[in-house]
């Protein structure tokens, strides 16, 4: 088999980030070493580790790496050390460069409950047990980007923060389109969220989605819920949801809220999609949903599967190995049928393992199946 070399770039940034990547950087060269595939990896400081080291949280050469790369990896960015600084000087700038530069619009967060980890959610088991949610988050226009924004003075001592919500036709449309495109290999459903009872883009995000499902998409089954509506709705009954179509910041916290229905946040992985390129490539950002959990940082107890199956989702998306991202997705199913648990998803009876074991056990399923 001709070998066909991928660059691979990881980002493991602040917190928990490093702990994490290090079990991705595992599996990847455990590929590397097994299978007829060439990954190149390289690494770089993102977020509050770069602050320290080059003093901003992405620096040229990194930002040009990562749009070289055929998938970015990242960890987490941001953490109280850098709390106070200035808002464009802060860790998390780095994450929104890269998804703004890079035009990554379409973030595709699957919250899927794995039947092992039932009882890990705060749920009851028959509200989340098959659960499988697709939430499609827009992720660079809103409010994340809006301008004016800033924190400006007033008189008597009063201070205005400012912050602009915006979407455009064609913003709304090309996030609608991945929603539908992704309904018709699913269960041919979407929820589309905003608040149109008080916000204009609300409207205006409700009108474009329902134009390009009469134009476009005619035999997928559409609903309008309100953003708020919907986030009651994914507690109250979450298995009425296929495609969940959102805004950056509806998007933000439905899917912190989806997240927690599977059990722990330390299991959802996301990617972030962009626009084809002229070389018909598609720019990709992976990374776990959750943060970068300074409480529980450096103690090897941090839950990896997030991260590892985000490198699945870059295998699936960016890479063109289905048959390697079905076999990472196989061997987490496999080492939680054989009861090993993370502190986050510990239950009575179950074996609770560390970081680094974890990834360990994940690899050791991966070598089981490829015999
Ligand atoms: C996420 C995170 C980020 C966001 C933060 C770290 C900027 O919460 O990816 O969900 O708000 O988008
Ligand atoms: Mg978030």
């Amino acid at each position: 088999m001709v070998k066909k070399t991928r660059k691979i770039l990881l980002l493991p940034g602040d917190g928990i980030g490093p702990e994490v990547i290090a079990e991705v950087k595992k599996i990847l060269e455990w590929m590397n070493k097994t299978k007829s595939l060439d990954f190149v990896l390289s690494q770089e400081l993102i977020g509050g580790a770069s602050i320290d080291a080059n003093k901003v949280p992405i620096t040229d050469e990194v930002f040009y790496k990562s749009l070289e790369s055929d998938a970015v990896i990242l960890g987490a960015c941001g953490g109280p050390k850098w709390d106070n600084l200035e808002f464009s000087k802060k860790p998390e700038r780095a994450l929104l460069k890269l998804r703004k530069e890079l035009k990554l619009f379409a973030n595709l967060r699957p919250a899927i409950c794995f039947k092992q980890l039932v009882d890990s959610s705060t749920l009851k088991p028959e509200i989340v047990s098959g659960l499988d949610i697709m939430i499609v988050r827009e992720l660079t226009g809103g409010i994340y980007f809006g301008e004016p924004r800033g924190i400006e003075p007033m008189e008597n001592n009063q201070r205005k923060g400012i912050n602009t919500h915006t979407y455009t036709t064609s913003e709304i449309q090309r996030i609608a389109r991945v929603a539908f495109d992704l309904a018709k290999k699913r269960r041919n459903k979407v929820t589309s969220c905003e608040k149109s009872n008080v916000m204009e883009a609300g409207v205006l995000w409700r009108e474009e989605v329902q134009i390009l499902k009469d134009k476009e998409f005619k035999k997928v089954d559409l609903n309008h819920m309100l953003a708020d509506n919907c986030a009651m709705q994914l507690l109250r009954n979450p298995k009425q949801f296929d495609v969940i179509l959102a805004d950056n910041l509806f998007g933000d916290m439905l899917s912190d809220e989806a997240a927690m229905l599977t059990g722990s946040l330390g299991l959802l992985p996301s990617a972030s999609l962009g626009i084809k390129d002229k070389n018909g490539r598609v720019r990709s950002l992976y990374e776990p949903v959750h943060g970068s959990a300074p409480d529980i940082e450096g103690k090897n107890i941090a839950n990896p599967i997030a991260t590892i199956l985000s490198l699945s989702m870059a295998l699936r998306y960016s890479l063109d190995l289905e048959q390697e991202a079905d076999l990472i997705d196989k061997a987490v199913e496999q080492v939680l049928d054989n009861g090993l648990r993370t502190k986050d998803i510990i239950s009575p009876n179950k074996k609770e393992v560390s970081t680094s074991v974890m990834g360990d056990a994940i690899i050791n399923e991966l070598s089981k199946n490829l015999h």
